[in-house]
């Protein structure tokens, strides 16, 4: 275990001004993703696109790192070089997802269990090997009647732990991602509480399995309501809500939390990352590591075609800005207006 890479990493993920690309979707997720814009999901769409977004001119400048996909961190940029080597190469870190997944929890409704902790130890050596320095495990929870259970938010920590501490003891950062999904009718209320238990049991087994909170980086969803509850709260109570519980329940020795988008509109997510991180006296950087919110506007608008390139990046250079904005607390509405 290097602490001082360890600890040189997670600063750097958190950089002023920069965030996290989340392009680590599953094959299957892609295929939904590329679905909506009539793509095949081929293995070569898959590399192109993704080279796509990582060759866009300038994007270093708000991307601190990106999570790959075991495929993509195995497949190679358009100038022959490894994808990881050619990021590393523009300053951006490469990061992998490490899960293998989700899939029910046995005597709960439903509920949800992340697989991949067998065999972790050697594919994180490989990892490393591959020039990988840091690593994303999603645990999802999703919101209903009589749930989260005690058993899925334990079982769920515990994965959490056990895989960041196998994560730091080869020197790879842990992002440690329990997801509170915004499907369903609940209120930004029972949103809070929800997050509250799941990172108070989250944090537990981080102590119980001896995890260094130094090296380590949170990726949580925000407080917002239900996507069917009929009050949507409004951007100033969701970074409200949010950052009371992240003060609650996060260490202040962390280095940092990132937010996931979780389905929000691409201008919601970055509205409430802007209110957040305009708060005075966080003890911890805040930023973004968005999948569909950074990436929405330039899937669009590439459609497959190699033509479309360049207004794919523009769509994608713009959203990486408007987020480095928000996460100083510096983006304003009037600057979307500005681009469009
Ligand atoms: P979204 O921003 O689309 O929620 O994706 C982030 C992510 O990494 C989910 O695991």
């Amino acid at each position: 275990m290097d602490k001082e890479l360890l600890s040189k990493t997670a600063a750097a993920m958190v950089a002023k001004g920069k965030g996290i690309l989340a392009a680590d979707e599953s094959s299957g997720t892609c295929e939904k993703r590329f679905k909506s814009v009539n793509v095949e999901c081929t293995e070569e769409n898959r590399r192109a696109y993704r080279n796509l977004l990582f060759s866009t001119p300038g994007v270093e400048q708000f991307l601190s790192g990106v999570i790959l996909f075991d495929e993509t961190a195995r497949q190679k940029a358009n100038d022959g070089t490894s994808i990881p080597q050619y990021l590393a190469k523009k300053g951006i870190i490469p990061g992998i997802k490490v899960d293998k997944g989700i899939v029910n929890l046995p005597f709960t409704n439903e509920e949800k269990v992340t697989e991949g902790l067998d065999g972790l130890q050697k594919r994180m050596k490989e990892y490393f090997e591959l020039g990988c320095r840091f690593a994303k495990w999603r645990a999802v929870i999703t919101i209903g009647e009589g749930i989260p259970t005690h058993a899925c938010l334990y079982a769920n920590a515990h994965a959490l732990a056990r895989y960041a501490a196998i994560c730091q003891e080869a020197s790879i950062v842990p992002m440690i991602e329990p997801e509170v999904l915004l499907d369903g009718n609940h209120s930004a209320e029972r949103s809070e509480e929800v997050h509250e238990a799941t990172l108070r049991a989250t944090y537990a087994a981080i102590a119980a399995y001896n995890v260094s909170v130094e090296h380590l980086i949170l990726k949580t969803s925000m407080c917002v309501s239900g996507k069917d509850h009929p009050r949507q709260a409004g951007v100033d109570e969701v970074a409200e809500r949010t950052v009371r519980v992240l003060k609650r329940t996060v260490p202040a020795a962390q280095p940092g939390i990132v937010f996931l988008s979780g389905g929000q509109s691409d201008e919601a997510a970055t509205a409430h990352l802007n209110a957040m991180a305009s708060m005075k006296g966080l003890p911890w950087p805040l930023t973004f590591s968005y999948s569909r919110a950074l990436q929405n506007s330039a899937l669009k608008a590439w459609r497959g075609q190699a033509g479309n390139m360049a207004a794919a990046q523009k769509a994608f250079h713009h959203r990486a800005h408007m987020n480095g904005l928000a996460s100083q607390g510096k983006w304003r509405a009037d600057l979307e207006k500005a681009a469009a």
